[in-house]
């Protein structure tokens, strides 16, 4: 079996005709059949229904289809990742992918921390979601990422950071706003305010009936404390949600690193659930060797160091 065979019988198989499929690869036709019939006979199974008009595959042939088609994707993806590996960096050029949750934060600072460094360092910052962060690295649109979600990805090492407390975003005129500061609020205070969710991928959440298969981050922060806000509204992002606290339609819980958006319209308050925390993440490509993302790596060491910011210590592949 070589991968020219599996790959002439993927283009049959979606094309669903030996003619089309024939012109796709450009080659003649009786040479893919005989590719085909070659592999059906390595594995001593018929994998196309060939009686059949249109051509349809057989039921092994379905099951080898959905087996082989993942294992050539990532065989295209080792491809293109090598080839990129083996690549100069561009020099002097660092693309960097973030959710916006963390530019609020200290991502700004870490910049001017690896900029005084590199004075000529040329960095670009993308606002781009978790998720689209794992193709964004592999693609080279970006080089590194910054996140807040777990992801099982071969070609993506995932250095954990450090866990960001959750603060609840009142409007001013809130009744709990007035609240001393040192009088962290429960979640069975908010149940009866309309809590504004904002998070667009969701929980890739463990099927445990007790948080009620909760996907929304926010949703899941009450299920785990077996509890349910009454009244929901959905936005678009963060910023969004932030603009409806501020004009008083409901509450939201956000990042502690967005405590100073809109502080005239906003008041941020402690949650008393010491458990209510959400990770951040740095995103980049296995073994990568880009020497300027080992420094921003360790600048934002160096900032959490000077800010008495509690974090995990790892280092890159
Ligand atoms: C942080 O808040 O810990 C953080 C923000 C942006 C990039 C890296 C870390």
């Amino acid at each position: 079996m070589d991968i020219s065979q599996l790959t002439y019988f993927v283009v049959v198989a979606k094309a669903g005709s030996f003619s089309q499929a024939a012109k796709t690869l450009a080659i003649s036709q009786p040479s893919l059949s005989r590719h085909v019939q070659q592999l059906e006979s390595e594995l001593g199974v018929e994998l196309l229904d060939r009686y059949h008009r249109p051509m349809t595959l057989t039921t092994a042939g379905h099951f080898f289809l959905a087996q082989i088609e993942p294992i050539l994707l990532q065989l295209e993806q080792a491809r293109e990742l090598t080839q990129r590996f083996a690549q100069p960096h561009r020099n002097n050029h660092l693309t960097i992918g973030f959710v916006a949750s963390v530019l609020y934060g200290l991502l700004p600072e870490i910049i001017s921390t690896v900029k005084q460094r590199h004075p000529n360092l040329d960095i670009k910052l993308v606002e781009i979601n978790s998720e689209q962060q794992m193709s964004a690295l592999k693609s080279g649109d970006i080089d590194v990422g910054f996140g807040r979600f777990r992801h099982n990805d071969n070609f993506v090492q995932q250095i954990f950071l450090r866990h960001e407390r959750f603060v609840v975003a009142l409007p001013m005129a809130h009744p709990l706003a007035s609240r001393p500061d040192d009088i962290g609020i429960a979640f069975k205070e908010l149940l009866e305010d309309t809590l504004i969710l904002y998070h667009r991928t969701p929980l890739p959440i463990l099927q445990n009936p007790l948080f009620n298969g909760e996907t929304d981050q926010l949703m899941y922060l009450f299920a785990r404390h077996q509890l349910s806000p009454h009244l929901t509204t959905k936005v678009r992002d963060i910023q969004i949600a932030l603009g409806l606290v501020a004009a008083g339609e409901g509450i939201t819980l956000v990042p502690d690193s967005l405590k100073t958006v809109r502080t005239e319209q906003i008041h941020y308050h402690r949650l008393r659930h010491e458990d209510a925390t959400t990770p951040i993440f740095m995103n980049v490509l296995a073994h990568q060797s880009n020497p300027y993302i080992d420094d921003l790596l360790q600048a934002t060491y160096q900032v959490y160091e000077a800010k008495g910011i509690t974090y995990s210590n790892q280092s890159l592949n």
